[in-house]
């Protein structure tokens, strides 16, 4: 996790850094720091480094006005906390003890404990707990003069999965980066080149991305750019464009990334559809790496995802077991890493990971791929991790995603997987024609009734229930079928935001223990959508009622009955009950982030998460 961005080029590189880090800021936030390159007294240069504990603001105070001198080039570095507390000492950047190379990273060097140990023994004196800081010193006591040869030659010693970038105060007008199963993106500008993260660090100043190999070093001055491989041979690449658009990293005028995001869903879905799904029902899903044939003869699926991901993949069971008759396994991909891998020829494995980047889920995708399945990445960023690793490749096409907690993504995964089961039920004859039509129709409606429930007063609805219990210290969910992980999203949500404790549960089985939880006035909030468990779900709101427990329903907008069953009712629009995770989902996402709010907490900076996660 961590965002890392470097400048080099001929426009002040103070404003531009704390900018980027400010675009960074969702891949972790508990310390910064940036890193100047600035004249010294004697006519030489020397690193300028601010570093604070907290986020991006306490940087940007501290950092206060330009103080004037021509910095040649920046570092900047935005932490989320591996190995080593909190504290300023363990901010980056990193330099090595004469503070001629600095260094900023994200990742793990997992044998750092070895390299320290070895570094200390000649004498190093560290001044942080951190892993990272082994490598200014590593690249300081390899370096001859050329700071590309000098982290070409540290490369080899290093363990772990990371991306970092140093600069060298004896080279004024050059980074070098590099990376390993971390992502690191190469900016293409006029006389000037960043290197980050993420493509969105650098949105607004270029959209000429170059993309770099594990294991390659690159090396930037104000014009130029040369790619090393691990021998030293030269690499020759174009840089590509990419078409995000500047301003998705922009709140445009909401309050929060979040509430945006939740309000870019129908564009989302929209988006994901795109040209896939034809005015004459049929489906077109390119990239997948199978043809027709090959679709038509797969025979299990499995899904490897974490987090929001995960409960996406839940719900893609439900679609892709009742339309297309394949079973699937979906579980969370930190476990079936480690679990005998029984995936092979035959089944395809489904990565579903908006990023492309979480280490655990490109695991999961690496153990099934060696075992001989087809790996096919459901993500949302082009050229990600994911997209290299798998046999091919379905996008959504949610565009930009900054909250940490995700919602326009997990929407247009569901969107996504409801293709694919539509796809795969027409290629295996399990749905008839007429019924694909009908589901067709419906998955093109679905954008526009989004859209139609969030212009309403629902929204504002959702508040005002919100706010009657945000001070309740426990939540419990509950639902059936499809409802299940439209809860589990929904707990999520309220606990990642507004951190109040949330157990969700199939319903059926809230009996075999969280139905003791229960006391009088205990909040449940209760998926009771229309569909073929409905009745089951009312008993199930029976049951906890007489408990004391106070309902708040998730119903199907014009259903008659809910409101006898109910203390309080989120509605939901109305479409086919398989389809409903994708409106009922809506109404949590909104009931989360107005509790977080009548909390007045920071919602788009969660404490202790990350947008991705690159560590195991
Ligand atoms: C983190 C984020 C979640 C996300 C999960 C998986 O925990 O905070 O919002 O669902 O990672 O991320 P991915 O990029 O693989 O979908």
């Amino acid at each position: 996790m961590c965002g890392i961005i470097g400048y080099v080029g001929t426009r002040s590189p103070r404003s531009l850094i704390l900018d980027g880090l400010g675009r960074l800021e969702y891949r972790g936030y508990d310390s910064a720091g940036l890193a100047l390159l600035v004249g010294d007294d004697n006519g030489g240069r020397r690193f300028a480094t601010t570093r604070t504990v907290g986020n991006l603001e306490r940087l940007l105070e501290a950092a206060g006005a330009d103080d004037g001198a021509h910095a040649a080039l920046g570092l900047g570095h935005t932490r989320w906390a591996t190995h080593g507390r909190v504290t300023q000492e363990n901010a980056h950047p990193h330099a090595s003890a004469d503070e001629r190379v600095v260094v900023v990273m994200n990742g793990i060097i997992e044998n750092y404990q070895r390299l320290r140990s070895e570094l200390q023994g000649q004498g190093v004196v560290f001044r942080s707990e951190t892993d990272a800081e082994v490598l200014p010193h590593l690249i300081a006591r390899h370096y001859q003069g050329d700071l590309a040869e000098a982290v070409r030659e540290v490369l080899p010693l290093l363990g772990g999965h990371f991306a970092f970038v140093v600069a060298h105060a004896d080279e004024p007008e050059r980074l070098v980066a590099a990376r390993r199963e971390c992502p690191l993106v190469v900016g293409v500008g006029e006389g000037e080149h960043f290197v980050a993260s993420a493509i969105p660090a650098f949105l607004r100043e270029t959209r000429e991305v170059m993309t770099l190999e594990d294991d390659e070093v690159v090396s930037v001055t104000s014009h130029g750019m040369q790619i090393f491989d691990a021998h030293g041979g030269r690499s020759e690449r174009a840089p590509h464009t990419v078409e995000w658009d500047a301003d998705s990293a922009e709140k445009s005028g909401y309050p929060t990334f979040m509430l945006k995001e939740i309000h870019e869903q129908p564009s989302a879905l929209w988006d994901t559809l795109g040209d896939r799904l034809r005015p004459d029902g049929s489906i077109e899903l390119d990239g997948l790496g199978l043809d027709e044939a090959a679709l038509a003869r797969v025979e299990r699926i499995h899904i490897v995802a974490c987090g929001t991901s995960y409960h996406a993949g839940l719900v893609g069971r439900y679609l892709i077991e009742d339309w297309a008759r394949v079973p699937v396994n979906v579980e969370v991909a930190s476990e079936y890493r480690y679990r005998t891998c029984l995936a092979g020829p035959g089944d395809l494995v489904l990565g579903v990971t908006q990023s492309g980047e979480t280490a655990d889920t490109l695991a999961a995708m690496r153990v099934a791929r060696e075992r001989g399945a087809h790996v096919v990445a459901l993500t949302n960023v082009m050229g990600s991790q994911a997209t290299r690793d798998a046999d091919g490749v379905l996008y959504t096409r949610a565009g930009l995603e900054i909250g940490v907690a995700a919602t326009k993504t997990h929407t247009a995964q569901v969107m996504a997987l409801a293709l694919l089961a539509l796809t795969l039920g027409r290629l295996k004859w399990a749905i008839t024609e007429a019924g694909a039509l009908d589901l067709a129709d419906e998955l093109r409606r679905l954008p526009e009734v989004l859209e139609t429930y969030l212009a309403s007063s629902a929204p504002d609805d959702v508040g005002a229930v919100a706010r009657r219990y945000h001070d309740r210290p426990f939540f419990l969910y509950l639902g059936r079928h499809v409802g299940v992980p439209v809860c589990f999203e929904g707990a999520l949500k309220l606990k990642e935001i507004s951190y109040i404790p949330t157990e969700a549960y199939p319903a059926g089985e809230m009996k075999h223990g969280p139905i003791a939880l229960l006391e009088e006035g205990s909040p449940v909030v209760v998926v009771a959508t229309d569909g073929h468990v409905f009745d089951k779900v009312i008993s199930n709101i029976q049951e906890v009622r007489a408990r004391g427990a106070r309902v708040i329903a998730v119903a199907t907008e014009g259903n008659q009955e809910i409101a006898g069953h109910a203390d309080e009712v989120l509605w939901a629009p109305r479409v086919p009950a398989l389809l409903s995770p994708l409106t009922a989902v809506v109404p949590l996402q909104l009931f989360a982030y107005e509790v977080a709010q009548a909390l007045g907490l920071n919602v788009d900076q969660p404490r202790n998460l990350a947008k991705t996660v690159t560590v195991e």
